[in-house]
């Protein structure tokens, strides 16, 4: 089977220099922080451009400190995306807040024209496929915006980092993700020196030394780990590499599936994606998906939430969001990872060719 993910590809790729680091990690006793989670922060900072940057022990985790930051409370109303993974609205709902969903568009960006921001205390934002939301539509609206980029590392809103917009932004290095590690790992960034202070305590449980008497902060188990930050580091040198090869392929297929009239998904004008997963659009994609998988290639759903129709997450489960219904039904995720090989890209796009029915092609967005 032709996988979506190549964690063995990746492990194959980076393992001398990341064997050597886990054995001098492995041989000293500190397993916590240390230097590799400050190379890790000051890499970062490097590529976004972010004054802040914590690691922590995933995207998710990256979130909660942020809305922790704000001062979430019980019935606070936050904007965030209808279409998603769960672990994006997840945070803000665990601390109490009323969720405002915004569809989103024809490019699977959330749509942020003409939201209501009544009494709103935070609009949280998330890129979905590698790009990112249309950012000067709420720039000026003087509510927090709290960035979800876990998918968006090395995207650019109108050329900027895309991780470097909002009051804090996050970033998932889960196996999927622009620069993934076996498993997920997380990292919360700003420019606020007020947050990063807050970040430093909330990752671990609220206090920085266990010799203090005294606790001023509320905090979660986020604190990292050596050897995972030594994962995080080895792919980080790699992921400028990788980048390029996600684009390459992009470009291939595109030329690939020009002539046959398919859909596939477009980045919006001021995005420049990080072509973190390439999608089509079919009539049916459950059955496309089944038939790809006879032909020996994965593909996958993203996503099947229309999260306004879930009751644990929405008081109002009778709003329609059009775009959503469509992404849902329609969208499909190819293997496009940067471990592809010439013969495995071929293989995708002839399989993609054979499934495609006139339905799909009669298929409009
Ligand atoms: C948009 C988005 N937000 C949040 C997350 C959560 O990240 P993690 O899996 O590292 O907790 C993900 C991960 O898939 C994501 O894609």
């Amino acid at each position: 089977m032709i996988k979506v993910t190549a964690l063995s590809r990746l492990h194959q790729e980076i393992r001398q220099p990341l064997r050597q680091r886990l054995d001098e990690v492995y041989g000293q006793d500190v397993h916590m922080e240390g230097k590799w989670m400050i190379a890790c922060e000051e890499k970062l900072k490097e590529l976004t451009g972010r004054k802040h940057v914590h690691m922590v022990t995933s995207g998710t985790s990256a979130l909660m400190l942020m809305f922790m930051a704000l001062g979430i409370d019980q019935g606070d109303r936050v904007i965030c995306i209808n279409h998603s993974i769960p672990s994006s609205v997840m945070p803000p709902k665990l601390l109490g807040a009323d969720l405002i969903f915004s569809d989103i568009n024809k490019h699977g960006q959330q749509d942020l024209t003409g939201i209501d921001k009544e009494d709103v205390k935070a609009i949280m934002t998330t890129g979905l496929y590698g790009d990112c939301h249309d950012h000067d539509l709420i720039a000026d609206l003087g509510i927090p915006v709290i960035n979800d980029s876990c998918q968006a590392f090395l995207s650019k809103y109108k050329g900027k980092e895309a991780t470097s917009i909002g009051d804090a932004s996050a970033i998932s290095f889960a196996q999927n993700k622009t620069c993934p590690v076996f498993g997920t790992y997380g990292a919360v960034l700003t420019d606020r020196d007020d947050w990063a202070d807050d970040f430093s305590h909330t990752r671990r449980c609220g206090y920085l030394s266990r010799n203090n008497v005294n606790l001023d902060h509320i905090g979660i188990n986020a604190q990292p780990h050596a050897d995972k930050c030594v994962q995080v580091y080895t792919s980080l040198e790699y992921v400028l590499k990788w980048q390029e090869r996600r684009q390459q392929i992009a470009d291939e297929y595109r030329d690939a599936l020009k002539d046959t009239g398919i859909l596939i998904r477009t980045s919006p004008d001021y995005s420049t994606t990080n072509n973190h997963k390439f999608v089509l659009f079919v009539d049916n994609n459950i059955e496309f998906m089944k038939k790809l998988a006879d032909m020996g290639i994965e593909s996958h759903l993203h996503y099947r939430y229309n999260f306004s129709k879930n009751k644990v997450l929405s008081k109002d489960t009778t709003k329609d969001f059009p775009m959503t219904d469509f992404f849902v039904k329609h969208a499909i995720t190819i293997p496009s990872h940067p471990w592809l090989k010439k013969d495995e890209m071929s293989a995708v796009m002839d399989a993609v060719k054979k499934s495609i029915t006139k339905k799909d092609l009669d298929l409009k967005i």
